[in-house]
């Protein structure tokens, strides 16, 4: 392990050009490195989604195995309490921040007082923005994310054996979460092509970030929008395929779709992306209803960030494999990238299976 982990940083340092020590240096809580003195605050969004609560169950678990404190907070999705719990974190002395944020420009205030008092931030996930306070990120490939869940769109287009040109509609995820546009964009560079070129048709003329986005990530929101989808564009025709950037979308728009007769009387849903692998989600696949979804590990993911703290803490160079993608407005953030896999009908038990994500009988039905 420790070998990768000394090959990952001289790979990072061959990217960067330059060896990348933190620079945090100043505080007293940065120049503690006995874990068992240091406790680490992690704020999350919300624990309306599985996916968040998994994150923080393996942070916690994974810092606590390596001797750190942890405190573990949720916002529910609200953002003067996420500023409050960051606060908190602050007068608690609190030695490092993860933050996966709700709102992406809403902390500045807290982090420029975190990194006033010499508190390292590490931004989870999701890309905390307009500040020089975040010091590092720790996400997968967010714009392969997007690229693979159009990919997947169409290849469950050209499976459905629907004839051309297929009708799509596209929704994307939370304009002030900065991972929304990274989705969307990566989508967009692969389907775009095929909207030019007539394959794909968007009969709601909806294709504007702005127009097809869903403030909070909200299936009630998403669930809404493909009702008035389906009324104003597809009273004489179907929809064959729909671009939905995460699974809880996937499943408000599958219901708007069930609830319109799809799914049922010989009218097929049409083919319906994701992300996360959500249990419920994952059920819907295997069921043949949601077509497609897209893993990210969470157990990786906090595995990396366990990894960074203990870098940023010992004064070691920090593992970094991406220096140029992640412009928050004020700086390009050092980030650690993890890979995505797609994931449908024909591999999704296999995967998360032997990623351990979910054992056998979570999948049963
Ligand atoms: C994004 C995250 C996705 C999904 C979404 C909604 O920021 O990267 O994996 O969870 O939020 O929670």
């Amino acid at each position: 392990m420790r070998k990768i982990l000394a090959v990952a940083a001289v790979a990072a340092l061959a990217l960067t050009g330059c060896g990348r020590s933190t620079d945090t240096g100043t505080g007293s809580t940065a120049a503690a490195s006995n874990p068992a003195d240091i406790t680490v605050g992690v704020a999350m969004p919300t624990k309306t989604s599985e996916r968040w609560i998994k994150d923080g169950d393996y942070i916690k678990s994974q810092l606590e195995a390596a001797g750190y404190k942890v405190n573990l907070q949720y916002a529910n999705d609200d953002i003067p309490t996420q500023v409050t719990q960051l606060q908190d974190m602050i007068t608690k002395k609190n030695g490092v921040l993860v933050v996966a944020s709700i709102d992406g420009t809403a902390l500045k205030g807290a982090l420029a007082d975190a990194k006033a008092d010499g508190i390292p931030v590490i931004a989870y996930d999701r890309l905390l923005r307009d500040t020089d306070a975040v010091e590092y990120y720790t996400t997968f490939d967010n714009l392969k994310v997007g690229k693979l869940q159009a990919e997947s769109l169409l290849a469950g287009l050209e499976a459905s054996g629907k004839p051309k040109p297929w009708n799509v509609e596209l929704f994307a995820g939370s304009p002030d979460d900065n991972n929304a546009t990274f989705f969307f964009n990566g989508a967009m560079e692969v389907l775009q092509p095929k909207i030019d070129d007539g394959t794909i048709k968007i009969q709601s003329g909806e294709t504007d970030f702005k127009t097809v986005a869903t403030l909070r990530w909200d299936a009630a929101v998403a669930k809404k929008r493909m009702e008035n989808l389906l009324t104003k564009s597809y009273s004489d025709k179907d929809v064959n395929g729909v671009l939905a950037p995460y699974d809880g979308l996937s499943r408000g728009i599958i219901a708007a779709l069930k609830g319109s007769g799809y799914g049922a009387g010989g009218k097929d849903l049409p083919v319906v992306t994701g992300q996360d692998a959500e249990l419920e989600s994952v059920k819907s696949i295997l069921a043949g209803e949601q077509y497609s979804s897209v893993f990210k590990n969470t157990q990786d993911l906090a595995k990396a960030t366990v990894t960074m703290i203990q870098e940023i803490l010992g004064k070691k160079t920090v593992t970094v494999n991406d220096t140029e993608s992640y412009d928050n407005g004020v700086k390009k953030v050092p980030t650690q990238l993890l890979d995505p896999v797609s994931v449908d009908k024909s591999n999704i038990e296999k995967v998360l299976l032997d990623a351990k994500y979910y054992t056998a009988d979570q999948l049963k039905s």
